[in-house]
């Protein structure tokens, strides 16, 4: 059997989390490969808003494991957070429900420094920041590189006191050069010590965990961020400090080659971007601030207003391709609803829609907006499986119905 990546075709908050729980409620695993609370997954259970940040989208499905993968990072308070909400929301998550990679790396008070003064000096010295979460999310990555870095595994260890102390002085170097004020040891220790009771109890040692279980047990794995954010293929300097693609699934869980099976990319149907970078389909009027309004576009992590756009269809094609993406899950169309004319971009001019009403007549879509799909698959190449109707779990148009997740070979 294979197993599905969902990933975001776009700039991240595409709507991975509905698609994601709608598959976890099949899955046995809910495998999160990349990035770390940059993120946020918002979920609604009975009408009521639920965002994850570093916990995989598998945690509405009581029978899922939850498992964070290598190649992500995780920040333990940022983490601890999480799980008050989410027991506060009546989701509980045990070491049985919830597991960490040994090798995942952790975020300390000294990176989120590190990622403030980076940007503050990019700012200073007249060029353009990324404008980043703030979360600490590329120095943990540099100093995975560096490996200086303090991973789940080594919680326990003896000696990682002194490598938190050689991580404070890494870290002091930089922000003292910056005249900025250094980080201190005990903050980040206080950290540490903190990681150690709440961690280390979820910690998984196997070496390679999905190596028999995709035989039997039915994996979701879940991509943080976008396409176009990937460090080595998005809109580099403009991007993440992680892999987004489809493809790291394989390292950052690690999973079996064997077993990956479809990529599923999320698309919005229009575009939307959180922090700098160029975005040519940009609509800095009033049509963009109704889709802002309308859309709920604000970053579910940074709250921050996202800038917003019409589709653009020359990246979404070179995103489906870089990623070898199956099919797509079209998101937010409900959203446009009411527009007189939608657009997209394709080779790099406007191309312009009737605009629709509704999305759906009886069982079937409106004609206005199934021509809209009709031209995305046909311009990407892909059939689109599935299309959200709605923010609720169940708001989901399927369009190939016998679509099959997990493939025999
Ligand atoms: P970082 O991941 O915090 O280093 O931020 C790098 C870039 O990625 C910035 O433009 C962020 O706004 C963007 N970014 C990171 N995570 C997400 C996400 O989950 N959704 C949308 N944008 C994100």
């Amino acid at each position: 059997m294979r197993h599905p990546i969902v990933v975001g075709l776009q700039y991240g908050d595409e709507g991975k989390g509905k698609i994601t729980d709608t598959l976890a409620r099949q899955a046995d695993y809910v495998i999160r490969f990349n990035g770390g609370n940059n993120a946020g997954h918002t979920l609604w259970l009975d009408g009521k808003k639920l965002v994850t940040h570093s916990v995989p989208s598998g945690v509405l499905s009581s029978h899922a494991i939850n498992f964070i993968g290598a190649g992500c990072v995780l920040d333990p308070v940022a983490f601890a957070k999480e799980l008050q909400d989410l027991v506060a929301a009546g989701v509980n998550l045990g070491p049985e429900r919830l597991k960490i990679d040994f090798r995942t790396h952790l975020i300390f008070p000294l990176h989120r420094a590190l990622d403030r003064a980076r940007e503050g000096a990019a700012g200073a010295e007249g060029g353009s920041s990324i404008g980043t979460t703030l979360r600490g999310i590329g120095p943990t990555y540099s100093t995975k590189m560096d490996r200086i870095g303090v991973r789940a595994g080594d919680l326990l260890s003896p000696d990682v006191e002194v490598r938190i102390e050689k991580l404070v002085k890494h870290a002091n170097f930089t922000l003292k050069g910056l005249s900025l004020p250094e980080t201190s040891l005990s903050e980040n220790l206080e950290v540490l010590h903190m990681a150690r009771s709440l961690i280390s109890k979820h910690v998984s040692t196997e070496f390679a965990p999905f190596y028999n279980e995709i035989l039997t047990k039915k994996c979701v794995l879940e991509g943080a961020q976008g396409i176009l954010l990937d460090l080595d293929h998005g809109s580099y300097p403009f991007v993440t400090s992680s892999n987004t693609l489809g493809a790291y699934a394989a390292v950052g869980t690690p999973f079996p080659l064997r077993g990956l099976g479809p990529v599923v990319g999320v698309s919005k149907a229009y575009l939307t971007r959180v922090g700098n970078g160029p975005m040519p389909s940009e609509l800095n009027n009033e049509t963009g601030e109704r889709i802002r309004q309308n859309g709920g576009e604000f970053g579910a992590t940074t709250g921050r207003a996202r800038r917003t756009g019409w589709l653009n269809l020359d990246e979404l094609r070179a995103a489906v391709q870089v990623s070898d993406v199956s099919t797509i899950v079209l998101t937010k169309s409900d959203v446009l609803c009411g527009e007189k004319q939608v657009s997209v971009l394709l080779d790099g001019q406007l191309r312009h829609f009737d605009g629709w009403s509704t999305l759906t007549e009886g069982t079937k879509l409106s004609p206005a907006f199934e021509a809209y799909v009709d031209f995305i698959e046909k311009t990407v190449g892909i059939p689109i499986c599935a299309i959200g109707t709605g923010p609720d779990r169940e708001d989901i148009y399927w369009r190939h119905k016998d679509y099959s997740f997990w493939p025999e070979h």
